[in-house]
């Protein structure tokens, strides 16, 4: 799989990765690591084999244990990227869960985790990310998904925190421009551990297929737009949901 050289322009940038473990945001913190960004790896599971790879590949990179949803662990993963490296530039906020369940059947506890996973730790972390760009500016990059243009049966908890990410995007966009540009990627079907039997039924998997390009996207193809929204060629866009998703969207 080939993807655009942006030559030196990215060497001693400075990023955090969010849901760094594994799926998206592990190709996400490859990808720029592979462009000379220091990489902070953040993820509520062990980031470290992540970590490992970037070294192998000659890349410099961090591993940090923080679950999104809780304050106190954003700002000691905050607290920890200022002290190795004085300041960010990049967010890149990939950590997320995913139920299925029809609406009778979403236990209060269920729609809760989801909201305060997806929402609330967008809320949290971007904040902080703001906080520790400082007046140097930055891109904050988040990922939402297709789903947050849509409604879809059965998995309402994860939609309405989906329609959420962009609410705080597009808002955050006008209220930080010009310093700092914020974007969220809108991912199709990408085939991670998200979309396996154990968070939806075999049948929506297949349904899922049902898209232009009929094929399940890979977490590169969604990096390298990550990639992109760090670079000067998108110094134009802010406050976008950008669709990486084999055209299951046409919003
Ligand atoms: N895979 C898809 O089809 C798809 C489609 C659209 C959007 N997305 C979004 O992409 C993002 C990445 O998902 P993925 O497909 O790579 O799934 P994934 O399950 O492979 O990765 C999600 C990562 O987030 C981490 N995580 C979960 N809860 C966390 C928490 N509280 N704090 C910190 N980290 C936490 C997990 O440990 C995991 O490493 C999610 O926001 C997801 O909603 C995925």
């Amino acid at each position: 799989m080939t993807s655009i050289n942006y030559g030196s322009e990215l060497i001693g940038r400075r990023a955090v990765v969010t849901g760094a473990a594994g799926g998206i945001g592990a190709a996400c913190a490859k990808a720029l690591a592979r462009h000379g960004v220091w990489t902070a790896c953040a993820d509520i599971e062990t980031p470290e084999a992540t970590v490992t790879e970037i070294e192998a590949d000659a890349g410099r990179a961090l591993a940090i244990r923080c679950d999104v949803s809780d304050e106190e662990d954003v700002a000691a993963m905050y607290a920890k990227i200022c002290q190795h490296i004085g300041r960010l530039d990049y967010l890149v906020h990939c950590a997320g869960i995913m139920r299925q369940n029809p609406i009778l059947e979403t236990e209060t506890e269920e729609f809760d985790a989801v909201i305060n996973v997806n929402l609330r730790g967008t809320f949290l972390v971007g904040r902080e990310a703001v906080r520790a760009m400082n007046s140097q500016g930055g891109r904050i990059i988040l990922i939402a998904s297709d789903l947050g243009y849509l409604g879809r049966e059965t998995f309402s908890p994860y939609v309405a925190s989906k329609h959420g990410v962009l609410g705080l995007m597009r808002s955050w966009a006008r209220e930080l421009a010009p310093d700092i540009l914020v974007n969220a990627i809108c991912p199709g079907p990408i085939d991670t551990a998200m979309l396996s039997a154990e968070h939806m039924t075999p049948e929506w998997r297949e349904k899922e297929l049902d898209i232009p390009l009929a094929r399940f996207g890979q977490p590169e193809e969604v990096a390298d737009m990550a990639v992109f929204l760090t670079t000067d060629a998108s110094r134009y866009i802010t406050g976008q949901g950008l669709g990486v998703n084999g055209g299951s969207v046409m919003p």
